[in-house]
């Protein structure tokens, strides 16, 4: 039965696959308890849903002998993850002072412009979702993007647009 869908993501319960279960359960013996592992599973969640429904926190919790409050409590600390999908390929652009200072408005324009959507926001394709960012670290860059593990650095609104274009190509490609 069908517990959830949303923007093309379809996920039954229990939310929890043994694929995930596997790679949550592979953490066990890197920490000194399961407590600890409660960023790395929801990151395994997230990575494999494209978000963290709410229906999969009581079975996290379960699996690393939580209650669902103290699981919940650590995801809502992270504006990281979502309780909807987010799109193929998930972009953040840096609003922190540097690159705000930097033309940080201008590239999240035109990234804004291109893709056809607000910050926050998801193309209506689902590939793409752009995103404020907060530093990431590349302060002597700015302004600053991140796609897809990968850190844009020193961005034109010019090098936005077209960056746009290529997440869209790396999302048809898989993300
Ligand atoms: S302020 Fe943007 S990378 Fe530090």
């Amino acid at each position: 039965m069908a517990a959830g869908t949303a923007n093309g993501v379809t996920w039954t319960k229990p939310i929890l696959t043994p694929e995930i279960r596997a790679e949550i359960s592979a953490y066990f013996p890197r920490y000194p308890n399961k407590q600890a592992v409660t960023l790395p599973a929801l990151h395994i969640v997230n990575e494999k849903l494209r978000c963290v429904p709410m229906e999969a926190i009581p079975e996290i919790a379960e699996m690393l002998e939580l209650s669902p409050a103290q699981v919940h409590d650590t995801l809502s600390f992270y504006g990281f993850f979502k309780a909807e999908p987010h799109g193929t390929v998930r972009a953040w652009v840096c609003r922190s002072i540097s690159c705000a200072l930097r033309g940080g408005d201008e590239v999240l324009d035109a990234m804004c412009n291109k893709l056809g959507v607000k910050p926050g926001g998801m193309t209506a394709d689902g590939k793409v979702t752009l995103e404020f960012g907060e530093c990431l670290g590349v302060c002597e860059h700015a302004p600053a993007m991140l796609a897809n593990d990968k850190v844009y650095k020193n961005m034109t609104a010019e090098q936005a647009g077209l960056l746009a274009d290529e997440l869209r190509a790396q999302a048809d490609a898989g993300g």
